[in-house]
């Protein structure tokens, strides 16, 4: 045959593939969700999340500097709260000396250039799980502002570098940003979860934080499943609000939406491979069903490819072990 045109050339070896790969797996895009627990223990898995644990805050900084011995930079802190702690108030998630607040300076005293992402909801230290305040039978927005503000800014205060709302409250980002600005935290980024959906992959998470809704559920300030055009709208307020990067949740089923929200906005997009989809290739490759390295590598490949710079996900560890112990050979 005398075929004018043959793709497949640039597909014969690992090093021409190499050469015109269109993404990258990057450890430097990677952040690490880590989870802290009130408890000395120094960790317990999680068992819906085979090999993530919650770390005591002593613990916790053994992980992370293993992890940035293998190149990680970023890691996104959840706290796990004790049941007595928690309460309807809202009042358990600001006050100044939780355990969480001190996790996050110890990491930053021990490891400053280490990059901290801290979560802004209120749904750890609710005793309904709920991310605002629950009143007659809905989570109410306004009264749930001032204190997403106020638990920002105590982050903000123990040294996190990224705070991240991932409540979806209407004007959360406003407020957070003036309160920042206010206190003079000009450097503090905010990584607001845009779009993020009414999703049963958070099951795994919630069995972490023991934060599953007590009353009623999430549908009434989480995005639909079928939405695209709603999480465009959120993108536009959160940019205009002051927002420094948007976020996508869950990243695999929401790629759709990852490239619109890439399309319409010039801010850096990050994308969260959360607990179900990690739990679900990790539960298929125990049964020796697929290859767990394959499909995390062209999961993650995949989320870039549809407009992710950064990524949120419980593979960064592993991801970037294997990169350091071998010059990626891109895979798969
Ligand atoms: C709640 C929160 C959730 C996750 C991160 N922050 C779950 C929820 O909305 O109930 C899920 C992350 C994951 O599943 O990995 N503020």
């Amino acid at each position: 045959m005398l075929l004018s045109h043959r793709p497949r050339r640039l597909r014969r070896t690992s090093v021409l593939r190499a050469l015109g790969a269109e993404h990258r797996i990057d450890v430097s895009q990677l952040i690490y969700p880590l989870f802290v627990q009130e408890s000395a223990t120094p960790r317990t898995e999680i068992p819906a999340m085979a090999g993530q644990y919650r770390w005591s805050p002593d613990a916790l900084l053994g992980e992370i500097e293993r992890c940035m011995q293998m190149g990680l930079g970023a890691f996104a802190l959840f706290p796990v709260v004790d049941k007595a702690h928690k309460d309807r108030t809202g009042e358990a998630a600001v006050r100044s000396d939780t355990f969480y607040l001190r996790a996050i300076a110890g990491v930053k005293q021990r490891f400053p250039e280490a990059c901290v992402v801290s979560d802004v909801a209120l749904d750890p230290y609710h005793a309904d799980g709920h991310d605002g305040l629950w009143h007659k039978g809905e989570v109410v927005n306004d009264a749930t502002l001032p204190l997403l503000a106020e638990m920002a800014l105590l982050q903000a205060e123990a040294g996190a570098d990224i705070v991240a709302p991932s409540d979806m409250m209407d004007g959360r980002v406003g407020v957070i940003r003036q309160a920042l600005e206010k206190k003079g935290h000009h450097h503090t980024v905010i990584m607001a979860y845009t779009a993020k959906y009414a999703s049963g992959l958070y099951a795994p998470f919630r069995s972490a934080l023991d934060s599953a809704p007590a009353v009623g559920d999430k549908k009434g300030y989480q995005l639909p499943p079928d939405a695209k055009r709603a999480a465009l709208t959120e993108a536009t307020l959160d940019e205009k609000e002051g927002a420094d990067v948007l976020m996508i949740k869950p990243a695999l089923p929401y790629l759709d939406v990852i490239a619109a929200v890439r399309a319409q906005c010039p801010l850096p997009v990050a994308a969260y491979q959360v607990s179900g989809e990690y739990a679900m290739i990790k539960a298929a490759a125990q049964a020796g069903w697929i290859d767990e390295a394959t499909i995390r590598n062209e999961t993650l490949l995949c989320i870039k490819r549809a407009g992710a710079d950064m990524i949120l996900s419980y593979f960064a560890k592993d991801m970037a072990k294997d990169m350091a112990s071998e010059l990626q050979t891109q895979k798969p």
